[in-house]
Protein backbone atom coordinates (compact mmCIF):
# COMPACT_ATOMS: atom_id res chain seq x y z
CA UNK A 1 0.00 0.00 0.00
CA UNK A 2 1.44 3.46 -0.91
CA UNK A 3 1.82 5.45 2.31
CA UNK A 4 1.75 9.03 2.54
CA UNK A 5 4.48 11.04 4.10
CA UNK A 6 2.61 13.95 5.25
CA UNK A 7 -0.58 12.13 6.82
CA UNK A 8 -2.45 9.03 7.09
CA UNK A 9 -0.12 5.43 7.75
CA UNK A 10 3.10 5.61 8.29
CA UNK A 11 2.76 9.48 8.57
CA UNK A 12 5.23 11.91 10.37
CA UNK A 13 2.60 14.06 11.94
CA UNK A 14 4.41 17.30 12.45
CA UNK A 15 7.07 20.11 11.14
CA UNK A 16 9.47 19.70 13.78
CA UNK A 17 9.61 15.91 13.05
CA UNK A 18 10.09 16.09 9.22
CA UNK A 19 12.90 18.14 9.96
CA UNK A 20 14.50 15.55 12.54
CA UNK A 21 14.12 12.73 10.38
CA UNK A 22 15.46 14.81 7.44
CA UNK A 23 18.47 15.42 10.02
CA UNK A 24 19.25 12.17 11.06
CA UNK A 25 18.82 10.85 7.26
CA UNK A 26 21.37 13.00 6.50
CA UNK A 27 24.03 12.56 8.90
CA UNK A 28 23.84 8.64 8.04
CA UNK A 29 24.01 9.25 4.19
CA UNK A 30 26.47 11.97 4.29
CA UNK A 31 29.16 9.89 5.84
CA UNK A 32 28.79 7.43 2.79
CA UNK A 33 31.96 7.22 0.44
CA UNK A 34 31.90 5.76 -2.68
CA UNK A 35 32.09 7.36 -6.29
CA UNK A 36 33.91 10.34 -7.61
CA UNK A 37 33.20 13.96 -8.79
CA UNK A 38 32.25 14.01 -12.39
CA UNK A 39 35.22 15.53 -14.25
CA UNK A 40 34.55 14.89 -18.18
CA UNK A 41 33.24 18.69 -17.71
CA UNK A 42 36.19 20.21 -16.70
CA UNK A 43 34.80 22.59 -14.50
CA UNK A 44 32.58 20.50 -12.08
CA UNK A 45 36.03 18.73 -11.04
CA UNK A 46 36.12 21.20 -8.89
CA UNK A 47 32.91 20.13 -6.76
CA UNK A 48 33.54 19.74 -3.12
CA UNK A 49 32.90 16.21 -3.13
CA UNK A 50 31.63 16.51 0.70
CA UNK A 51 28.89 18.83 -0.10
CA UNK A 52 25.21 16.53 1.13
CA UNK A 53 22.26 18.60 1.47
CA UNK A 54 18.75 17.07 1.31
CA UNK A 55 15.45 18.60 0.95
CA UNK A 56 11.42 18.34 0.38
CA UNK A 57 8.75 20.47 -0.86
CA UNK A 58 4.87 19.62 -0.17
CA UNK A 59 1.60 20.46 -2.31
CA UNK A 60 1.00 22.80 0.08
CA UNK A 61 3.84 25.03 0.13
CA UNK A 62 5.91 23.75 3.33
CA UNK A 63 9.74 23.67 2.71
CA UNK A 64 11.69 21.36 5.06
CA UNK A 65 15.71 20.64 4.57
CA UNK A 66 19.20 19.60 6.78
CA UNK A 67 22.52 19.62 5.44
CA UNK A 68 23.73 21.93 2.23
CA UNK A 69 20.46 22.19 0.93
CA UNK A 70 20.88 26.22 -0.32
CA UNK A 71 24.40 25.59 -1.69
CA UNK A 72 24.01 26.99 -5.42
CA UNK A 73 24.99 23.81 -8.37
CA UNK A 74 24.64 23.42 -12.19
CA UNK A 75 21.57 21.83 -12.64
CA UNK A 76 22.67 19.54 -15.52
CA UNK A 77 19.94 16.88 -16.65
CA UNK A 78 17.67 17.26 -13.97
CA UNK A 79 16.84 20.41 -16.14
CA UNK A 80 15.48 17.61 -19.61
CA UNK A 81 12.41 17.15 -17.93
CA UNK A 82 10.87 20.69 -17.37
CA UNK A 83 12.43 21.49 -20.94
CA UNK A 84 10.22 18.39 -22.31
CA UNK A 85 7.12 19.20 -20.43
CA UNK A 86 8.05 22.86 -22.54
CA UNK A 87 8.30 21.28 -25.54
CA UNK A 88 5.08 19.05 -25.31
CA UNK A 89 3.51 22.33 -24.36
CA UNK A 90 4.04 24.80 -27.23
CA UNK A 91 4.62 22.00 -29.77
CA UNK A 92 2.10 19.03 -28.86
CA UNK A 93 2.27 15.52 -28.45
CA UNK A 94 2.30 14.55 -31.90
CA UNK A 95 4.89 16.85 -33.35
CA UNK A 96 7.41 15.82 -30.37
CA UNK A 97 6.85 12.15 -30.91
CA UNK A 98 8.21 12.74 -33.94
CA UNK A 99 11.49 13.92 -32.83
CA UNK A 100 11.96 12.24 -29.54
CA UNK A 101 10.58 8.92 -28.34
CA UNK A 102 9.84 7.74 -25.24
CA UNK A 103 11.82 4.72 -25.01
CA UNK A 104 14.78 3.40 -22.27
CA UNK A 105 17.95 2.94 -23.87
CA UNK A 106 19.27 1.03 -21.14
CA UNK A 107 22.62 2.54 -22.30
CA UNK A 108 24.65 5.63 -20.75
CA UNK A 109 23.11 9.19 -20.94
CA UNK A 110 25.59 9.94 -23.65
CA UNK A 111 25.32 7.22 -25.99
CA UNK A 112 25.65 8.15 -29.65
CA UNK A 113 22.57 5.81 -30.82
CA UNK A 114 19.29 7.28 -32.45
CA UNK A 115 16.28 4.16 -32.71
CA UNK A 116 17.31 2.85 -36.01
CA UNK A 117 13.04 2.44 -36.83
CA UNK A 118 12.34 6.25 -36.74
CA UNK A 119 16.07 7.57 -36.60
CA UNK A 120 15.34 9.95 -33.55
CA UNK A 121 16.40 9.69 -30.07
CA UNK A 122 15.07 7.03 -27.79
CA UNK A 123 13.75 9.05 -24.99
CA UNK A 124 13.93 12.87 -24.22
CA UNK A 125 16.22 12.48 -20.90
CA UNK A 126 19.58 10.76 -22.72
CA UNK A 127 21.86 13.84 -24.17
CA UNK A 128 20.50 13.15 -27.79
CA UNK A 129 16.83 13.76 -27.05
CA UNK A 130 17.71 16.49 -24.83
CA UNK A 131 19.63 18.55 -27.36
CA UNK A 132 16.93 17.75 -29.70
CA UNK A 133 14.15 19.19 -27.48
CA UNK A 134 16.20 22.18 -26.51
CA UNK A 135 15.72 23.33 -30.37
CA UNK A 136 12.05 24.18 -29.10
CA UNK A 137 13.20 26.40 -26.94
CA UNK A 138 11.29 29.91 -28.67
CA UNK A 139 13.63 33.32 -29.70
CA UNK A 140 14.98 34.63 -32.74
CA UNK A 141 18.59 34.97 -31.31
CA UNK A 142 20.82 32.74 -28.72
CA UNK A 143 20.13 35.37 -26.34
CA UNK A 144 16.26 35.12 -26.84
CA UNK A 145 16.62 31.42 -26.39
CA UNK A 146 18.62 31.32 -22.86
CA UNK A 147 17.01 34.33 -21.91
CA UNK A 148 13.15 32.37 -22.38
CA UNK A 149 15.37 29.21 -21.08
CA UNK A 150 15.87 30.86 -17.79
CA UNK A 151 12.47 32.28 -17.46
CA UNK A 152 10.88 28.74 -17.58
CA UNK A 153 13.40 27.59 -14.55
CA UNK A 154 13.16 30.61 -12.34
CA UNK A 155 9.64 29.65 -12.78
CA UNK A 156 9.82 26.50 -11.69
CA UNK A 157 12.08 27.23 -8.53
CA UNK A 158 9.64 30.17 -7.79
CA UNK A 159 12.71 32.66 -7.86
CA UNK A 160 15.43 34.11 -10.27
CA UNK A 161 18.28 31.90 -11.49
CA UNK A 162 21.05 32.46 -13.12
CA UNK A 163 23.79 30.40 -15.31
CA UNK A 164 26.60 29.57 -14.19
CA UNK A 165 29.19 31.05 -16.92
CA UNK A 166 32.04 29.01 -16.13
CA UNK A 167 30.22 25.68 -16.51
CA UNK A 168 28.57 26.72 -19.52
CA UNK A 169 31.82 27.57 -20.81
CA UNK A 170 34.04 24.66 -19.97
CA UNK A 171 31.06 22.34 -21.58
CA UNK A 172 30.71 24.17 -24.69
CA UNK A 173 34.72 23.95 -24.62
CA UNK A 174 35.22 20.41 -24.35
CA UNK A 175 30.95 18.82 -25.34
CA UNK A 176 32.67 17.29 -28.53
CA UNK A 177 30.54 14.15 -28.04
CA UNK A 178 27.65 16.07 -27.45
CA UNK A 179 28.99 17.98 -30.94
CA UNK A 180 28.82 14.66 -32.60
CA UNK A 181 25.52 13.64 -31.38
CA UNK A 182 23.85 16.94 -32.61
CA UNK A 183 25.68 16.20 -35.99
CA UNK A 184 24.33 13.10 -36.09
CA UNK A 185 20.64 14.07 -35.74
CA UNK A 186 21.19 16.83 -38.17
CA UNK A 187 22.06 13.88 -40.56
CA UNK A 188 19.12 12.19 -39.63
CA UNK A 189 16.91 15.40 -39.64
CA UNK A 190 15.48 15.64 -35.93
CA UNK A 191 17.40 18.80 -35.61
CA UNK A 192 17.10 21.20 -38.04
CA UNK A 193 18.41 24.53 -36.87
CA UNK A 194 22.74 24.94 -37.07
CA UNK A 195 24.13 22.36 -34.31
CA UNK A 196 26.24 24.77 -32.25
CA UNK A 197 23.03 27.32 -32.39
CA UNK A 198 21.22 24.31 -30.37
CA UNK A 199 23.80 23.20 -28.35
CA UNK A 200 24.10 26.94 -26.93
CA UNK A 201 20.79 26.78 -25.35
CA UNK A 202 21.33 23.29 -24.09
CA UNK A 203 24.66 23.96 -22.55
CA UNK A 204 23.35 27.08 -20.65
CA UNK A 205 20.42 25.05 -19.21
CA UNK A 206 22.60 22.72 -17.99
CA UNK A 207 24.47 25.39 -16.45
CA UNK A 208 21.36 26.52 -14.36
CA UNK A 209 21.80 27.42 -10.86
CA UNK A 210 19.93 25.66 -8.47
CA UNK A 211 19.77 24.58 -5.05
CA UNK A 212 18.61 21.37 -3.79
CA UNK A 213 15.36 23.48 -2.09
CA UNK A 214 14.71 25.03 -5.89
CA UNK A 215 14.80 21.35 -7.18
CA UNK A 216 12.46 20.03 -4.11
CA UNK A 217 10.06 22.49 -5.23
CA UNK A 218 10.22 21.85 -9.03
CA UNK A 219 9.79 18.55 -7.92
CA UNK A 220 6.55 19.62 -6.28
CA UNK A 221 5.48 21.36 -8.72
CA UNK A 222 5.20 18.28 -11.03
CA UNK A 223 3.59 17.01 -7.73
CA UNK A 224 1.39 19.58 -7.70
CA UNK A 225 -0.10 19.05 -11.67
CA UNK A 226 2.25 21.69 -12.93
CA UNK A 227 1.66 24.26 -10.26
CA UNK A 228 4.37 25.68 -8.37
CA UNK A 229 3.17 25.24 -4.49
CA UNK A 230 5.03 28.63 -3.33
CA UNK A 231 4.21 31.12 -5.87
CA UNK A 232 1.12 29.35 -6.90
CA UNK A 233 1.78 29.55 -10.68
CA UNK A 234 1.16 27.94 -13.35
CA UNK A 235 4.21 26.93 -15.08
CA UNK A 236 3.62 23.22 -16.80
CA UNK A 237 0.09 22.46 -18.34
CA UNK A 238 -1.83 19.60 -16.50
CA UNK A 239 -2.41 17.78 -19.11
CA UNK A 240 1.28 17.09 -19.81
CA UNK A 241 2.49 16.68 -15.97
CA UNK A 242 1.49 12.67 -16.88
CA UNK A 243 4.11 12.60 -19.86
CA UNK A 244 6.93 13.91 -17.92
CA UNK A 245 6.51 11.59 -15.10
CA UNK A 246 6.18 8.36 -17.33
CA UNK A 247 9.26 9.15 -19.14
CA UNK A 248 11.32 10.04 -15.88
CA UNK A 249 10.01 6.92 -14.33
CA UNK A 250 11.29 4.68 -17.41
CA UNK A 251 14.63 6.78 -18.52
CA UNK A 252 15.38 8.96 -15.68
CA UNK A 253 17.94 7.42 -14.21
CA UNK A 254 19.53 5.86 -17.51
CA UNK A 255 21.20 2.50 -17.50
CA UNK A 256 20.04 2.52 -13.73
CA UNK A 257 16.05 3.28 -14.13
CA UNK A 258 14.98 -0.83 -13.61
CA UNK A 259 16.78 -1.23 -10.65
CA UNK A 260 15.52 2.36 -9.20
CA UNK A 261 12.18 1.32 -9.90
CA UNK A 262 12.90 -1.80 -8.09
CA UNK A 263 14.50 -0.24 -5.23
CA UNK A 264 12.63 3.31 -5.29
CA UNK A 265 10.04 2.86 -7.37
CA UNK A 266 9.29 6.84 -7.53
CA UNK A 267 9.34 9.24 -11.01
CA UNK A 268 12.95 10.99 -10.48
CA UNK A 269 15.77 12.16 -12.52
CA UNK A 270 19.46 12.91 -12.01
CA UNK A 271 22.07 15.08 -12.88
CA UNK A 272 25.85 14.90 -13.03
CA UNK A 273 26.81 17.64 -10.75
CA UNK A 274 25.80 15.19 -8.07
CA UNK A 275 21.74 15.88 -7.47
CA UNK A 276 18.61 13.73 -8.04
CA UNK A 277 14.79 15.25 -7.87
CA UNK A 278 12.42 12.41 -6.89
CA UNK A 279 8.40 12.85 -7.13
CA UNK A 280 5.34 11.55 -5.35
CA UNK A 281 2.42 12.62 -7.40
CA UNK A 282 -0.33 14.64 -5.49
CA UNK A 283 2.17 14.67 -2.14
CA UNK A 284 5.68 16.23 -2.34
CA UNK A 285 8.81 16.79 -4.13
CA UNK A 286 12.36 15.12 -2.63
CA UNK A 287 15.78 16.23 -3.55
CA UNK A 288 19.28 15.52 -2.34
CA UNK A 289 22.53 17.10 -3.61
CA UNK A 290 26.09 15.57 -3.19
CA UNK A 291 28.41 15.67 -6.09
CA UNK A 292 29.93 11.86 -6.08
CA UNK A 293 28.10 10.08 -8.69
CA UNK A 294 28.21 6.07 -9.83
CA UNK A 295 29.22 4.69 -12.89
CA UNK A 296 25.64 5.27 -14.27
CA UNK A 297 25.88 9.51 -13.43
CA UNK A 298 23.73 9.05 -10.41
CA UNK A 299 24.68 10.41 -7.13
CA UNK A 300 25.93 8.21 -4.62
CA UNK A 301 24.24 9.76 -1.63
CA UNK A 302 21.56 10.72 -3.62
CA UNK A 303 20.45 7.44 -4.66
CA UNK A 304 20.94 6.19 -0.97
CA UNK A 305 18.71 9.06 0.51
CA UNK A 306 16.07 7.79 -1.60
CA UNK A 307 15.74 4.29 -1.36
CA UNK A 308 15.86 4.95 2.77
CA UNK A 309 13.27 7.42 2.30
CA UNK A 310 11.28 5.16 -0.04
CA UNK A 311 11.47 2.68 2.36
CA UNK A 312 10.84 3.98 5.37
CA UNK A 313 7.35 5.68 4.09
CA UNK A 314 6.38 2.86 2.04
CA UNK A 315 6.31 5.24 -1.24
CA UNK A 316 6.88 2.91 -3.60
CA UNK A 317 3.94 3.33 -6.16
CA UNK A 318 4.15 -0.41 -7.27
O1 LIG B 1 25.23 16.86 -21.63
C1 LIG B 1 25.90 16.55 -20.66
O2 LIG B 1 26.73 15.63 -20.71
C2 LIG B 1 25.67 17.29 -19.34
N1 LIG B 1 25.52 18.68 -19.55
C3 LIG B 1 24.49 16.74 -18.62
C4 LIG B 1 24.58 15.25 -18.37
C5 LIG B 1 23.91 14.76 -17.15
O3 LIG B 1 23.67 15.46 -16.19
C6 LIG B 1 23.69 13.32 -17.12
N2 LIG B 1 23.20 12.93 -15.83
N3 LIG B 1 23.40 12.10 -15.06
Amino acid sequence: MLRTFVSGEGEIPSSGLVSDYLAELHFRISHLSGGAVASYIPELAKADPKLCGIAIATIDGKTYSAGDADVEFTIQSVSKPFVYGYALERHGREAILQRVGVEPTGEAFNSIVLDEVHNRPFNPMVNAGAIAIAETIKGATPAERAQNMLTLFSRLAGRRLSIDEQVYRSELETGHRNRAIAYMMLNSGMIRRAPEDILDVYFRQCAVRVTARDLAVMAATLANDGVNPLSGERVIATEYVSDILTVMNTCGMYNYAGQWSYDVGIPAKSGVAGSILAVIPGQLGIAVFSPPIDQHGNSVRGVAACKEIAQDFRLNIF
